[in-house]
């Protein structure tokens, strides 16, 4: 295998996997709070999503998109029905979620000459060529040529300067809910309705990057919901275009796009497609999903636990390398103070709890959605043993 990832000499293998714990294969087990980064909303092998797959794989698998399939149109409607009037494209990562939402900006801009995407400082929007060039860290950039023109980066949560930032080239504004691996940090509700009413003063689109802090990760299916709801709820603010993978399928490679009235009809018939886009399985999978999800009431358990976490975080702040604790539900950052932050994640894997280092100097702890109370009180001890 290439060395594309960093994956120290005493990463655990992991071989077997079990609601929020995994075992490697000398049978150590481990709390799971890494969650696949944000993808194991259901936790591991639940029996009810193995069903699914295994119902579903015998029934039919794939078919190209030349044809209709009703788990396709089903799985739309769930995801149009939470998100707003609008359409969907199916895809297979969060990636090319996103490069179908910067397209379809780009095509509903050509005839006004208009390309640009204005996007965040820190930000994470994938890695083909097209998302480097969107997000905003150059060390992606790094060695891989010219990139591809057409994104300006801005700092985040910062409205004054998006609006000095937009021209007569600008199509678009594209931001996440939450900057997840830019370390945990959620955008304000005045920064989200300031871009709302910013992007439309202007005739331009929001887009927003919903991969990894959408799908109830945050306890509403949606980030900006979760962020809005003292402010006045999802009712003020519908964005142009919304994009998702990860919990989407619960391990199961699928992306999507929610495009509002502005957008939806911009990918016209053949300006963009792939082969495996929304196949009948990856759709089965994911209505599976979103039916365990409101069958065992997992969003109001995520958005309970995270609080439960983020308190027992906050209770060991100031001692050892612990920091400040940010986030919501099942997305919660704790940054590290002193010491690298992978070294103290080797050292809770150690300890047998699995966080995923992020930013530079952040742990996201990413439980599942139906993670226990008893769960998230033995990976706070485990966290306090490593202190
Ligand atoms: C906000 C965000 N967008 C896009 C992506 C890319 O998703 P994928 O790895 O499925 O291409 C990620 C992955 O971490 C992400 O966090």
């Amino acid at each position: 295998m290439v060395p594309s990832y960093k994956r120290g000499e005493t990463a655990p293998v992991l071989v077997r996997g079990q609601g929020t714990r995994v075992w490697d294969a000398d049978g150590k087990e481990y709390l799971d709070f890494g969650g696949g980064i944000a993808v194991n909303c259901l936790g591991h092998s639940h029996p009810a999503l193995v069903r699914a797959l295994q119902e579903q794989s015998s029934q039919l698998i794939h078919v190209s998109n030349l044809f209709f399939h009703p788990k396709q149109a089903e799985l739309a409607e769930e995801l149009v029905q939470r998100t707003g009037p609008g359409k969907v494209f199916f895809c297979n990562s969060g990636a090319e979620a996103n490069e179908a939402m910067v397209k379809a900006a780009r095509k509903a801009g050509a005839a006004q000459g208009r390309f640009e995407v204005i996007t965040t400082l820190n930000s994470f929007h994938g890695r083909t060529l097209g998302m480097i060039a969107a997000s905003g860290q150059e060390r992606l950039r790094e060695g891989f040529g010219p990139g591809m023109p057409g994104f300006v980066h801005v700092s985040y949560n910062d409205l004054a300067i998006v609006e000095k930032a937009i021209g007569p080239k600008t199509i678009a504004v594209m931001v996440e809910g939450i900057q997840g691996e830019g370390g945990v940090i959620p955008a304000t509700a005045e920064y989200l309705l300031g871009l709302r009413k910013l992007t439309r003063d202007k005739g331009i689109f929001l887009l927003m990057d919903s991969v990894q802090c959408g799908h109830y990760r945050t306890g509403c299916f949606q980030s900006y919901e979760k962020i809005l709801r003292e402010a006045g709820g999802k009712e003020l603010f519908l964005p142009d275009a919304v994009s998702m993978a990860k919990s989407l399928g619960a391990g199961f490679p699928i992306g999507a796009v929610w495009f509002g009235e502005g957008l939806m009809d911009a990918l016209a018939p053949g300006s963009h497609g792939t082969t495996y886009g929304g196949t009948a399985l990856a759709c089965a999978v994911a209505l599976e999903v979103l039916r365990i999800i409101e069958e065992e009431k997992l969003a109001e358990n995520v958005a309970v636990r995270g609080e439960d976490l983020k308190q027992g975080l906050a209770k060991l702040t100031g001692r050892g390398w612990v920091g400040e604790v940010r986030g919501f539900g099942g997305m919660v950052g704790l940054t590290v103070k002193g010491r690298p932050h992978a070294e103290v994640a080797g050292q809770l894997a150690a300890a047998g709890l699995l966080v995923v280092p992020a930013g530079s100097d952040v742990l996201r702890f990413l439980p599942p959605y139906n993670v226990s109370k008893q769960e998230v009180a033995e990976a706070l001890r485990k966290v306090e043993t490593t202190l």
